[in-house]
């Protein structure tokens, strides 16, 4: 009996942990949400994106490694789908013509020869044929797939000058791009990997008015609703993506297509002004102002009773580890990627290009993969995304709400290693510890116990308490960017915060808050300081 028992439960531990990642097809939305459409259950989308919208008008990397072997990997990786590009002349233009002729044309004579070693099927399909095999091999390997629009030509995307950036731009046909949608449409109409089409990556430049944007996307949105209704369809905004005010401006008329209605945005590090931003700044400064544009922008849309899902199509970083822009940036937007929990898709998979603006074999450092495509490029990779990959919250789940206190720039969480010696450190974010907390100038207690996370002085590590009320006990998110969780004195300085002790060291102590006032010369890095408090009911 105890043994029957005991089985009976493991079965049901196993088969609850499984029926938690698995879904079905097609999906749909639910308000702010993704859902498998037949059950209704939350589907987070943790996509990356892997080009195939470049001149060799194929998926990159098929001349480094087997595509099912890469198809494992980003499975292996935690990734649940890929946002896969291509360039409408690919189907309306050069559908026909097999990918051996044009990199033949091309002269990508070593590619060719590595294509040939790791994936021949590839060379004597047609462009289309190929795109298509590719969106097989992923989906057999359990990946979703998003067509996405990347660009008219076949070539690197985007710029001002580019002639493919709007509507009736120099390279941008409209009535051309309608045919590549409904071909695109069309051939995946009974390919369920396929779970949505983006219309048009980042439209952008001169001639970009919220009026003609409506009318254009109106049309394709309609178009590819007509031929697949299953599918999502992804819509983006103006100014490289950036900017969904015309939304506001320009409502769509679409009634959500039946809850197929997604919004997608960018936002990278260089997104607006250049970069140095985030060295040049007060860290928290900076931070703040980049997140209420990004809300004020963008995430407005899956706010209030309209509300839709709004997809983070591309976000990145250099994941050598040597752009301090970045990765301030990264830290600073993650925060806010697991406090919303959204959906989103890395920039990128690819190592290096077959050829891109005018150079072959070119390196992409904002690859998830090295040069060769033989590892991940970064070792921390996994750490880094790890509560980015995870689904935190559920609609349809009745668990309660907890936090987790999440440190951004190493990507881990905090964690009650033993309870006897009531101490905190980081740890993998799987592990993590949960807290509940009522806001600013309140406890932060361990769930389900009385103990509270109590400071003891400048240095010292804090540690767990009974004594829950005192100035030592209660905590508030504070500067700009509230990331910053300190306790405050009557004596009114800037407080104490807890601090990751070091690089190397999994140690928090509590130190003096760093940079959290007004000080426009406080341009220290306040990253080690940075904790959000994400809310999760799946964990
Ligand atoms: C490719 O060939 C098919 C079948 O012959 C034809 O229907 C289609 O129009 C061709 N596509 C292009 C872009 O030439
Ligand atoms: C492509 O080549 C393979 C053999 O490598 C052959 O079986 C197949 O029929 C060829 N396909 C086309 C469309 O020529
Ligand atoms: C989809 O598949 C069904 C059954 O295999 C077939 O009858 C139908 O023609 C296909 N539709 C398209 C648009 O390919
Ligand atoms: C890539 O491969 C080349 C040739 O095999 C090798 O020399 C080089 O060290 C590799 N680079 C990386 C980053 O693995
Ligand atoms: C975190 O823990 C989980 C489960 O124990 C494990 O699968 C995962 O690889 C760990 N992640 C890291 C970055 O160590
Ligand atoms: C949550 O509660 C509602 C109402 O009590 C119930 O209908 C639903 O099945 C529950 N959902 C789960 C996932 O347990
Ligand atoms: C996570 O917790 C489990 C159970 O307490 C333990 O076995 C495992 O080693 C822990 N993993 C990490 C990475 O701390
Ligand atoms: C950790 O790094 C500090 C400098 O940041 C160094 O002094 C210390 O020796 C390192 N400790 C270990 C265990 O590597």
């Amino acid at each position: 009996m105890g043994i029957t028992t005991q089985f009976s439960f493991v079965v049901l531990a196993f088969i609850c942990f499984f029926s938690s990642l698995s879904y079905s097809l097609p999906l749909s939305t639910n308000g702010r949400w993704i859902v498998d459409s037949a059950t209704g259950h939350r589907v987070k989308l943790v996509c990356v994106n892997w080009p195939s919208h470049t001149q060799s008008m194929l998926i990159e990397g098929l001349d480094r490694r087997p595509l099912k072997d890469l198809a494992n990997e980003v499975m292996r990786l935690k990734f649940n789908c890929v946002r896969l590009t291509y360039a409408t002349h690919m189907f309306t233009r050069y559908a026909n013509r097999t990918v051996e002729e044009n990199f033949d044309l091309l002269d990508l004579r070593a590619s060719k020869v590595g294509l040939a070693l790791h994936n021949p099927f590839v060379l004597n399909m047609t462009i289309f044929e190929a795109y298509e095999a590719v969106v097989d091999v992923l989906g057999t390997s359990g990946l979703m797939v998003i067509a996405d629009n990347h660009i008219s030509q076949p070539r690197w995307c985007c710029s001002l000058e580019d002639g493919n950036g709007f509507f009736g731009d120099r390279y941008f046909d409209s009535e051309e791009w309608l045919e590549g949608l409904r071909l695109v449409a069309r051939r995946f109409y009974n390919k369920s990997a396929v779970v949505a089409m983006s219309l048009r990556n980042e439209l952008r430049g001169a001639s970009s008015k919220s009026k003609d944007w409506n009318k254009y996307v109106t049309q394709g949105a309609t178009t590819i609703h007509n031929i697949n209704p299953n599918i999502l369809v992804i819509i983006s905004g103006l100014n490289f993506d950036n900017d969904l005010r015309c939304q506001r401006q320009y409502p769509l008329q679409l009634n959500n297509l039946h809850n197929k209605l997604v919004f997608e945005v960018h936002l990278y590090s260089f997104s607006g002004e250049s970069q140095s931003k985030f060295i040049h700044n007060p860290l928290n400064k900076i931070c703040s102002k980049i997140i209420n544009g990004f809300v004020q922008r963008a995430e407005f849309v899956m706010e209030g009773a309209e509300a839709v899902p709004l997809f983070v199509s591309e976000f990145g970083l250099d994941q050598t580890g040597v752009n301090e822009a970045d990765d301030r940036f990264l830290s600073c937007f993650s925060a806010h990627l697991v406090e919303k929990d959204l959906d989103w898709a890395l920039w990128g998979w690819q190592g290096s290009y077959y050829y891109r603006q005018g150079k072959v074999e070119l390196e992409e450092v904002f690859g998830v993969l090295n040069y060769n495509w033989s590892d991940v490029r970064n070792p921390r990779f996994s750490q880094m995304f790890q509560l980015l990959q995870t689904m935190l919250q559920d609609p349809n789940s009745n668990s309660s709400n907890t936090y987790l206190m999440y440190h951004p720039q190493s990507g881990q969480c905090v964690q009650v290693h033993d309870m006897k010696q009531k101490e905190i450190f980081l740890n993998n974010c799987s592990n993590a510890s949960h807290w509940s907390y009522e806001g600013d100038g309140t406890p932060i207690m361990l769930a389900s116990t009385n103990f509270c996370l109590k400071a003891n002085g400048n240095g010292l590590p804090p540690s767990l308490s009974r004594d829950c009320f005192g100035e030592q006990s209660v905590w508030t998110a504070i500067s700009d960017s509230k990331l910053h969780l300190a306790t405050l004195t009557k004596q009114g300085n800037n407080g104490m915060c807890l601090e990751k002790e070091s690089s190397n060291s999994s140690r928090i102590l509590m130190r003096s808050c760093v940079c959290v006032g007004s000080d426009s010369n406080c341009l220290q890095d306040t990253q080690a300081q940075w904790f959000q408090l994400v809310v999760t009911n799946t964990l």
